[in-house]
Parts: C-alpha cells; sequence; structure tokens
C-alpha cells in the first residue's frame, strides 16, 4: 500500500467525516509550495484558505516559534504575557485605536464581536443584528446563524434569535431591515466564500453614515481580507472609513491559530471583566508567531507585492477571460481574486491539481486565487500556464 493509502485508510477509521477531502497528503511546504506523501510538487494558490499569507514555513514566523517554544507554551490569561500587549498594540497601530480580543479562529473571533453587540444593545433592549446575504462567518451556532446562507442553517435549528438577512451592496434593502431594535450590521468588505464579491464603496460609506446616526455598530469581518490581502493591512482602508469592530483570524498568524476582534476605545467597556474568555487565546507562541508576521509584512515591503502582483494576476486573468468565453467575469482586490465561469468550476479546480495548481472553487462557479501575499512574477507565471492548459482542456 502507498503511504497516502495509509494515512488515509486510518484518518477515514478515526477521524469525523466532516470535510470532503482530496486524496493527498500534504507533507511539507516552503514558501508557495508543497509536497506530498509521493513527493509530487504543487503551487499553491489558496494556501491554508488564506490563512498562510507569507507562504509555508515562512523562516522568520518558524525561528519565532521556536525560541518561543523553550522559554513557556501556556499561560492562563488571569496573569499577563510580555506577548499580548505588543501584539494588541501593533494590531490597534495598523488598524484603528481601540482594544484588542485574542481567541483562536475566525469564528471565535466573530463569536466575541456578537457578544460584544449584544452587550451594547441591551441597555436600551436592541438585540437584532444584520447580516448579508452569501456572507460567510464560521460555523460556530451564532456564526452559522449570522452567516446568510441556508446551506449552513440546515438541520441545526432553531438558530439563535434576532438576525436579519439581507441582500448584500443592497442600501435599500438594509435600511428597510433596520427598526429600532437594531444593535449592529455585520459585513464582510469583500465577501469570499460569498464569491469573491466586492461591496461597493458608497454602499459601504452610507452604512458608516447610518450606524454613526442611529448609534448602531458596526462590524466589518476581515478574518479573509485581512493582513494585506488586498493590498492594504485590512481592506476597510480602501474604503475610507473605520468600523467600529474589526474581527481577524487566518493569516495574522503567519500559520498559527489566531482569532482576535478589534474593537474602538467608546465600545471596549462593554464587555468587563467576566463577560468574555477564551482559554488558549493569546498564547505565547502564537503572539510570537503574529508578531513575526507583522515585522515580515514592514521590512518584506508585503504591501507593496500585494500591489504588483496583484495587478499582474489581474491582467493574465484578464488576459485569460478574452481566450476563454467559458470565463463570465474576473473581479476582487489585490490577491483576493475571482473567476466567475460559466460553469461549474470543480472539474477545473480538480484538473488544476492534478496539473500541479492548488485553486479553489466556491458558490459553485467562482475560481478563487489568493496566492500567498509575497507570490513573485515567476510563480504566477507558472500558475497562468498551468490554468491556460486546463481551460483548453475544459472549455467548449
Ligand atoms: C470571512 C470569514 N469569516 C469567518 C470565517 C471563519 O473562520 P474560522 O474557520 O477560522 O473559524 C471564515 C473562514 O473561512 C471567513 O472566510
Amino acid at each position: 500500500m502507498s503511504k497516502t493509502a495509509d494515512y488515509i485508510k486510518e484518518y477515514d477509521k478515526y477521524v469525523l467525516g466532516t470535510y470532503t477531502r482530496n486524496p493527498i497528503v500534504i507533507e511539507r511546504g516552503e514558501g508557495s509550495w508543497v509536497w506530498d506523501a509521493e513527493g509530487k510538487k504543487y503551487l499553491d494558490f489558496f494556501p491554508g484558505w488564506g490563512v498562510s499569507s507569507l507562504g509555508h514555513c515562512h523562516p522568520a514566523v518558524v525561528k519565532a516559534v521556536k525560541e518561543q517554544v523553550g522559554r513557556i507554551l501556556h499561560m492562563p490569561n488571569n496573569f499577563y504575557n510580555e506577548w499580548q500587549g505588543r501584539l494588541a498594540r501593533k494590531i490597534v497601530e495598523k488598524a484603528f485605536s481601540g482594544k484588542v480580543f485574542f481567541g483562536n479562529s475566525g469564528a471565535e473571533a466573530n463569536e466575541g464581536a456578537l457578544k460584544l453587540a449584544r452587550r451594547f444593545g441591551e441597555p436600551e433592549g436592541r438585540f437584532e443584528i444584520i447580516t448579508m446575504n452569501a456572507s460567510f462567518h464560521g460555523r460556530s451556532l451564532a456564526t452559522i446563524t449570522a452567516t446568510g446562507q441556508e446551506k449552513y442553517h440546515s438541520g441545526f435549528g432553531p438558530l439563535i434569535p434576532g438576525f436579519k438577512y439581507v441582500p448584500f451592496n443592497d442600501l435599500s434593502g438594509l435600511k428597510n431591515a433596520i427598526t429600532d431594535k437594531t444593535t449592529a450590521i455585520m459585513l464582510e468588505l469583500v465577501q469570499g466564500e460569498g464569491g469573491v464579491n466586492v461591496a461597493r464603496p458608497d454602499y459601504v460609506q452610507a452604512i458608516r453614515e447610518i450606524c454613526d446616526e442611529k448609534r448602531i455598530l458596526m462590524i466589518v469581518d476581515e478574518v479573509q481580507t485581512g493582513m494585506g490581502r488586498t493590498g492594504e493591512y485590512f481592506v476597510f482602508q480602501t474604503y475610507g472609513i473605520e468600523p467600529d469592530v474589526m474581527t481577524l483570524a487566518k493569516a495574522l498568524g503567519g500559520g498559527l491559530p489566531i482569532g482576535a476582534f478589534v474593537v474602538k476605545d467608546e465600545f471596549a467597556g462593554y464587555l468587563p471583566p467576566g463577560t468574555h474568555a477564551s482559554t488558549f487565546g493569546g498564547s505565547p507562541i502564537v503572539c510570537a508567531a503574529s508578531l513575526a508576521v507583522f515585522q515580515v509584512m514592514e521590512e518584506g515591503k508585503i504591501l507593496d507585492n500585494v500591489g504588483e502582483m496583484g495587478d499582474y494576476l489581474l491582467e493574465e486573468l484578464l488576459r485569460l477571460k478574452a481566450e476563454f468565453p467559458i470565463i463570465k467575469e474576473v473581479r476582487g482586490i489585490g490577491l483576493m481574486l475571482g473567476i466567475e465561469l460559466d460553469r461549474e468550476g470543480k472539474p477545473i479546480v480538480d484538473s488544476c491539481l492534478d496539473k500541479g495548481l492548488m485553486v479553489n472553487c466556491t458558490a459553485g462557479n467562482i475560481l478563487r486565487v489568493m496566492p500567498a501575499c509575497n507570490i513573485n512574477r515567476d510563480e504566477i507565471k507558472h500558475a497562468i500556464m498551468i490554468l491556460r492548459g486546463v481551460l483548453r482542456e475544459n472549455g467548449d
């Protein structure tokens, strides 16, 4: 039996089958490349669903983790550690003035933001939270409820009361949904799982105004868009607004599990001691890794690279669109790009994988490419060569 078959057999016997998996066992990664158990090499254009945004095993992140591992692995949050304050300061300096809570995942970051919104509205009896159709906010019970997609709700009812869904980019729909019970509006500015749908600037600015006027919390989920993916540290910065609460995860830890939300100072008092906690949140190792991510982003001029490589990749994808009528649209910001097809994307993703390129398909027909933020021109050329070959084979 091959090594791969061996691993899969054990896995299938003992691991809960909640994921649809490719029959490939990845053993190691370096930069934008990964190797499977049979020695096959892949160019990863969807590294860790946005987690491995500096590529796999970035040496600075690995070094920071190794140094910290020998000092202390874990200390509970009823003591201070030397890292959390430093990391929170870094996040706030890059985002907006406020306070940070640390958890371990995107769902946990959003869960905390939702709890904050409830506490914020509670004195005036406000509890309703408005989210968008086609959004995605996580897999905990509150975050599937916040997620505006039926398929994630199915079989888990009754869901948490007080959530309303409105069409994305539709201001009048949103205005109609607001009542005197509304406490928060939560959205992604580029919907990732929903199909790389980009919010219009006038829409986002109008939401900001409504939230100010009606004292509603504006929560922006930057779990996927955060940490340079769109060419700024956070995508809200391209819209000329500041949210009241921002949630982060994925790329923040450079490959280690972290989630965080940042809340503006004026709302920080709504979660006083005892109202929220996470045993592993802000662990020394994860914080050390995250600080290394910030250092690499600054010293490696990563945002400049996202701008330059994002333009180059978009240009190449638009060239493919001109060649292949099965591509209906190419959209996105920076290195978060979606290719809308006139058909199911899975066969294309599978053929790419077969030829050594990892991309993703979401919402049925949207190919999603989110290469590492330190990707280079040669790697993009290689990906485009494979994609062109696959589109040629799968086109009409
Ligand atoms: C926008 C957004 N929010 C939240 C999440 C949930 O993050 P996690 O899987 O870390 O809980 C995701 C995951 O894909 C996401 O894309």
